[in-house]
């Protein structure tokens, strides 16, 4: 195992992807004994490219007539109780769980398309992925293990030795283009079970984006809800502003025996913007991001970030 420098967090090399040591017999837990249901939704993203987000809305989308929104859980819980890691529950142990909740679950992961089970990609459940700018992923990656790294009391890693290491893949689930790249094939494969998001695109035009994962899962607004502004009101209930304000987002403690979680809820939340990088990374920095993506996305169809 490698520690990556950013202790807490051991790595383990599995099938050429470097994992963290915690969730490795999680995932492979899953590959051996989950069984997947045509009707749950895995959400599934690079780790620091909008997850907390992207469980917000889904969750928030999935339930919005169970739960009015002005007493929704999401105001008393964060998002990744809402929504929690399929690969973290099973290396918990707590695989009955899983397997006893109703229909439709509703999961999250971190695990790259090539390592995921052949139970989820044979089922026909949905998979919606989020990628962001590997510029703002780096530095939020960054900040966050800043905050991991608060609770060892260690010294935070310089950032240019994490930055090498995110270059070279040596971090939590290995390149992030490779990452997006195996969600972005199956996307275009497969369009109706595996929808393809942008924390950028989400950022822009967050109502058609919504309004599309809504369709995706099965859930559209009707024209009532959208007269309501029903579709509005889930964004700003998703919102940064909102959720990062809220008791349980501000002073909640994560009890966890995972040593790859934060010390509060707080650490999932930091800007919220896009394009942070430029306060961080040194023009060189940048121009060596910039040109890994374009190398590596070559003819792919997939772009990541702005190359400006
Ligand atoms: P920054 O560190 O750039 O602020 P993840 O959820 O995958 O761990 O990613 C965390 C990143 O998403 C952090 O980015 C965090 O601030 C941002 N984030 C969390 N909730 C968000 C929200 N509701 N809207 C937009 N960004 C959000």
């Amino acid at each position: 195992p490698l520690d990556e420098g950013l202790v807490p967090i051991r790595l383990r090399q599995y099938q050429g992807v470097w994992i963290p040591e915690y969730f490795l017999g999680g995932i492979i837990a899953v590959r051996q004994r989950f069984t997947a249901r045509p009707d749950d939704l895995l959400l599934v993203s690079y780790p620091k490219s909008g997850t907390t987000w992207l469980k917000a809305l889904a969750f928030a989308i999935m339930t919005r007539t169970q739960h009015p929104l002005a007493h929704h859980p999401l105001l008393s819980l964060n998002p990744h109780q809402c929504v929690e890691s399929l690969d973290r529950l099973f290396s918990d142990g707590k695989q009955s769980k899983v397997q006893a909740l109703p229909s439709p679950r509703i999961f999250s992961s971190h695990t790259p398309y090539s390592l995921l089970s052949d139970s989820i990609k044979g089922s026909g459940c949905l998979i919606i992925y989020i990628c962001r700018d590997p510029k703002d992923v780096i530095v939020s990656r960054w900040h966050f293990n800043a905050k991991m790294r608060s609770k060892t009391s260690k010294e935070p890693t310089p950032l240019m030795k994490a930055f090498e290491m995110f270059c070279e893949g040596v971090c939590p689930f290995g390149l992030v283009w490779d990452h997006a790249l195996g969600y972005w094939k199956e996307s275009l494969r497969r369009p109706d079970k595996v929808l393809f998001l942008k924390y950028e695109e989400l950022m822009e035009e967050p109502v058609a984006k919504v309004k599309r994962m809504a369709e995706f899962m099965g859930c559209p607004f009707s024209p009532d809800e959208e007269k309501e502004g029903m579709v509005e009101e889930v964004i700003r209930l998703c919102s940064f502003e909102k959720l990062s304000n809220l008791e349980i987002n501000t002073t909640g403690v994560i009890n966890s025996k995972d040593p790859t979680a934060p010390p509060t809820f707080a650490s999932f939340f930091r800007k919220g913007k896009m394009g942070d990088w430029k306060n961080h990374l040194s023009p060189k920095m940048a121009q060596r991001l910039d040109e890994i993506t374009q190398e590596k996305l070559e003819g792919s169809g997939l772009t990541l970030g702005r190359t400006c």
